[in-house]
C-alpha cells in the first residue's frame, strides 16, 4: 500500500506519514514499512524488498490507512435494546431492560437472527478486534462464535456466568452447570478452524455470582491460564454497596475478584468508575486492564472515570462501547465521549480547593485527553488490555495487518467533514499537519461512511467498499 498512514506510537505521540509504503504478506503480516517515499522511489523500494511483482495499492489523496479499532467491552446480546432505557441507572436498567432482552437468547433461532447484524455493524464501524459478552446460554453463544469466525473479525467470546440475583427466567441452575457450560464453550471455540476467535471467562459481575461460582471460575482460569477473564467493576454506587453487602469478607470490590483468583494480567475490567485508591493499586499490581466505557457511564448516569490517573499509574486502559449501556456501536463515539468526559473531570478538579492535580505536562490526571491519547486508547491501549500488543494495535513489522482505509473524499456519503478542505491532498509542504488535522476531524466528526475498507489479518472483511 502506498499513501498516507496514521500510526499510534505511545500515549502522547502518533506518526502522520503522508507518503508511506507498507508491505503486507499474503498471510496478512506487516513485512516492512518505509516512510517519506516519493512517487518515483516506489518501484526501487519494491525491488529492494524483492517485491517487484506484488500488487500495489496506491491510496487516493483523500485517504489514509490506520490500525483498526479495538472494542474491549460490548454485549452482543444487548444490541436489540440499544438506544432505550436511558432513564434508568444500572441495577434498574438490568432488571427492566437488559435481562428480559438477554433471556430471549434461550432461543437459538433468535441468536441466528440477531448476531449476524451485530458483527456487520461493529465491523462496518471499524472494529477489528472485539471482546464480546453473550447471554448465559451455551448454544446461542456457540452461534455467536460461529458468526464471528465467519465474519473474519478478531474476537473474544464469553457466555455470562450468573447463578444468583437474577430473574427466575434468566439464571443458571447451579455453579456446576455454569462452569460446565463455560468449559464446553471453551472447548467448542478451540475446535473452530480459527486463530482469530478465542474464548473468555465471563463472570457477569460479582452480584450475579455466588462465591462458590467465582472460586470455580478462578480455578478454571488457574488450570488454563491462556483463557482470559472479563467482568464489570465499580460502575455504580448502588452496585458497589450491594456487592459489599454480599461479600462481607472483602474490603473492596476489587478484593472480591482478587480473592477468587480472577484479578490477573489477562483480566479485563469494564468501567472502574468509582475505584478507591487501594483498588487502583491492586489492579496495577495484578496488571489487569481497564475497559473505559464513557458513553455507557454517561448514559446510565454512572459517573465520570479518572482515566488520566490510571494512565499516570501505568495501568493498561482501552475503550469499550458497552452496548447497550452505551448507545453507540462505534469506537468513534466512545472516543468523543472519552474526550468530553476528561474535560468534565478537569472542570471538577479545577473547582476543588486542594486539588492534587499536578501542573506538570507529563501527567494526564485531571486534564483533557489529547488526540494522540484518544487514538492510542482506541488502538494500542485496547491491544494491551487484550494482551495482543505484539499482534495488533499499530503498524509494526511482524504485527498483523488489522487496518482501516479512511476516506474524507467529498464523494463519500459523509462529505460534510471534508467540504472545506484544500483538495490537493497530502503531497504539499503542509501535508503532515493536514493529515493530523484530518485525523482529528475523523475522530470527532467521522462515522462508518468514512470507513471505506476494513481488514483483519490482511483479509478484507468490511467497510463501505466491501460487497460481502
Ligand atoms: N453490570 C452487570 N451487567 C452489566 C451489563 O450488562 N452492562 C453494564 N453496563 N454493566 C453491567
Ligand atoms: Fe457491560
Amino acid at each position: 500500500y502506498y499513501g498516507a498512514i496514521i500510526n499510534p506510537v505511545d500515549l502522547r505521540h502518533f506518526d502522520a506519514l503522508p507518503r508511506a509504503l507498507i508491505g503486507v504478506t499474503s498471510d496478512g503480516e506487516i513485512a516492512w514499512l518505509e516512510k517519506d517515499v516519493e512517487d518515483h522511489q516506489v518501484q526501487d523500494l519494491l525491488a529492494k524488498h524483492s517485491w517487484s511483482d506484488v500488487e500495489l495499492f496506491a491510496l487516493d489523496k483523500w485517504d489514509w490507512l490506520m490500525p483498526g479499532f479495538i472494542d474491549t467491552h460490548t454485549h452482543a446480546c444487548q444490541f436489540p435494546n440499544i438506544g432505550i432505557g436511558q432513564q434508568y441507572q444500572l441495577l434498574d436498567w438490568l432488571e427492566n431492560v437488559t435481562f428480559p432482552t438477554e433471556a430471549k437468547f434461550a432461543d437459538t433461532a433468535y441468536a441466528k437472527q440477531i448476531y449476524p447484524s451485530v458483527l456487520t455493524r461493529l465491523i462496518s464501524n471499524g472494529t477489528t478486534t472485539c471482546c464480546y459478552y453473550a447471554s448465559l446460554h451455551l448454544e446461542s453463544t456457540k452461534i455467536l462464535a460461529d458468526i464471528a469466525h465467519a465474519s473474519g473479525q478478531r474476537a473474544y467470546i464469553g457466555k455470562c456466568n450468573m447463578d444468583r440475583e437474577s430473574p427466575p427466567t434468566y439464571i443458571e441452575s447451579s455453579p456446576e452447570q455454569s462452569v460446565a457450560d463455560t468449559e464446553a464453550l471453551i472447548k467448542y471455540i478451540r475446535s473452530l478452524p480459527t486463530t482469530l476467535v478465542h474464548p473468555i471467562i465471563t463472570p457477569r459481575f460479582a452480584i450475579s455470582c455466588t462465591s462458590l461460582l467465582l472460586h470455580q471460575l478462578g480455578a478454571l482460569a488457574a488450570k488454563d491460564p491462556t483463557v482470559p477473564i472479563q467482568t464489570h467493576i465499580s460502575e455504580n454506587l448502588a452496585e458497589i454497596a450491594f456487592t459489599k453487602s454480599l461479600f462481607k469478607d472483602c474490603e473492596t470490590y476489587a478484593d472480591v475478584y482478587d480473592s477468587h483468583g480472577l484479578l490477573k494480567h489477562n483480566t479485563i475490567l469494564a468501567h472502574a468508575v468509582h475505584l478507591e485508591p487501594r483498588e487502583i493499586e491492586l489492579i496495577k499490581t495484578r496488571n489487569a486492564g481497564i475497559s473505559h466505557c464513557p458513553t455507557s457511564n454517561l448514559n446510565l448516569s454512572s459517573g465520570s472515570v479518572k482515566v488520566g490517573e490510571m494512565l499516570d499509574k501505568g495501568i493498561k486502559v482501552g475503550l469499550g462501547t458497552d452496548c447497550s449501556g452505551g448507545f453507540a456501536a462505534s469506537i468513534l463515539t466512545v472516543v468523543q465521549h472519552a474526550s468530553i468526559m476528561s474535560k468534565v473531570v478537569s472542570f471538577e478538579a479545577r473547582g476543588k480547593v486542594n486539588s492534587t492535580a499536578s501542573k506538570s505536562d507529563s501527567t494526564f490526571a485531571d486534564k483533557p485527553l489529547p488526540v494522540a491519547t484518544l487514538l492510542y486508547l482506541a488502538t494500542v491501549g485496547g491491544a494491551r488490555v487484550c494482551n495482543l500488543q505484539d499482534t495488533v494495535g499499530s503498524f509494526e513489522v511482524g504485527k498483523s495487518f488489522d487496518a482501516l482505509r479512511i476516506s474524507l473524499n467529498p464523494r463519500t456519503k459523509n462529505p460534510g467533514i471534508s467540504a472545506y478542505e484544500d483538495p490537493s491532498g497530502f503531497k504539499g509542504a503542509d501535508s503532515e499537519k493536514l493529515l493530523r488535522e484530518r485525523l482529528e476531524k475523523f475522530l470527532f466528526c467521522g462515522d462508518d461512511r468514512n470507513i471505506a475498507e476494513v481488514w483483519v489479518a490482511g483479509r478484507l472483511i468490511g467497510g463501505q467498499n466491501f460487497s460481502g
